[in-house]
């Protein structure tokens, strides 16, 4: 389902292709914590993309010179880079994250700190709850009618936090909130391309669940064409849940994945985009969901012109697989549990 596109072909859409996109809706979209390692790259991506006629960078620091850099590449989406106060790019007074969200029909989150080696996702908890809460209560007051794409860790606790917060002020849309969970599908595509020896392009691994540690299940079985050992699986499965981990010790503090979770975040925006547009997409994501007795969970959803149109299935699991479901379902309830009470207690 994901193409796997360069960031080379980003750039050089097929001209019909361009012609087409030019055409639909031109939208606004908001990046919360574009001056980071994730939302650098991910608003240059954005820049690139021509379903977007104007990227709001938003940053408690640095969005100024991000949009200023960005302004220069010459795609047509106009680029803001604003501030909580005075120091925007272009200087047009004080500006905040109001502007930055005025009319954004998708806004991507990825501010908050990321792990340092030894952490958790659910150690980050302390600090990025406050920050999605403040942007999230920016969310209810200046776009509401935005489809939320929360990359910001533990997403299994920030999205939880997200609802909570938008219900409390009356606007909480099902259809509009979502963990961004692409990275772990497009880990996966990668692992299992490799092991089969074809392009990565060429594979789509449905991924379910929540998106930290065992609460990701790759579901290798639905993969046609891929048939590992026993022990092949299992060190397939456990290095798709904490490959996450590798780029945490290879950065040895300096942070974690952020070029290969900017494209992965790149690429769930443009299927939001798609769909508001009136395609009709599919992708996983976390959101709002009925499949299981956890309130939020991950799986392929149906995207379209209302944000999530569909909670589809995520079919028949191996044995293999409905053993990690089933050790998997009180950690994500748990960590649902812990974003709902971070607001409500
Ligand atoms: P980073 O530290 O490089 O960047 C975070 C940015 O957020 C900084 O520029 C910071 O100034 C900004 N920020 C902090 N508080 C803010 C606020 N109140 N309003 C607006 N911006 C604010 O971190 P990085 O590497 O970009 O990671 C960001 C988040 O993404 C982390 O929580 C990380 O765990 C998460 N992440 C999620 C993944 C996923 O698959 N969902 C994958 C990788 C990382």
């Amino acid at each position: 389902m994901f193409t796997a596109r360069s960031l080379a072909s980003v750039a050089s859409y097929s001209s019909a292709s361009v012609a087409r996109q030019m055409s639909s809706a031109s939208k606004k979209v908001a990046v919360l914590g574009a001056a980071g390692g994730i939302g650098q790259p991910l608003s240059m991506l954005l820049k690139l993309s021509p379903a977007i006629g104007e990227l709001a960078c938003y940053d408690i620091v640095g969005t100024p010179g991000v949009a200023a850099d960005l302004s220069h590449i010459p795609t047509r989406a106009r680029v803001s880079g604003c501030l909580p106060a005075a120091g925007a790019w272009p200087p047009r007074g004080n500006e905040g994250l109001g502007e930055a969200l005025t009319g954004a029909d998708v806004v991507v989150i990825p501010a908050g700190v990321p792990r340092k080696p030894g952490m958790t996702r659910d150690d980050l908890f302390n600090t990025n709850a406050g920050i999605v809460k403040t942007l999230i209560q920016g969310v209810a007051e200046f776009c509401p009618e935005a489809v939320i794409a929360i990359i910001s860790n533990p997403v299994n606790s920030t999205v939880p936090i997200a609802a909570e917060i938008l219900k409390q002020k009356g606007v909480y849309n099902p259809r509009k909130l979502c963990g961004v969970t692409t990275f772990d599908v497009i880990r996966a595509n990668t692992f299992a391309a490799a092991h089969m020896g074809v392009d990565p392009a060429s594979v789509d691994v449905t991924v379910i669940g929540g998106h930290a540690g065992i609460t990701i299940l790759p579901l290798y079985s639905q993969l046609e064409g891929f048939a590992p050992s026993d022990a092949e699986r299992e060190a397939i499965t456990v290095r798709t849940q904490f490959g996450g981990d590798e780029v945490v010790q290879a950065k040895a503090g300096s942070g974690s994945a952020t070029l290969s979770m900017a494209y992965a975040g790149y690429l769930f925006t443009e299927k939001v985009l798609q769909g508001l547009n009136g395609e009709k997409v599919t992708q996983c994501a976390y959101v709002q969901s009925d499949l299981t007795d956890c309130k939020y969970f991950a799986s392929p959803c149906e995207f379209g012109p209302n944000g999530v149109e569909k909670v589809l299935g995520y079919g028949t699991l191996s044995a293999y697989e409905q053993a990690w479901f089933d050790k998997m379902i009180p950690d994500l309830q748990k960590q649902i549990k812990k974003g709902e009470d971070f607001v409500n207690a």
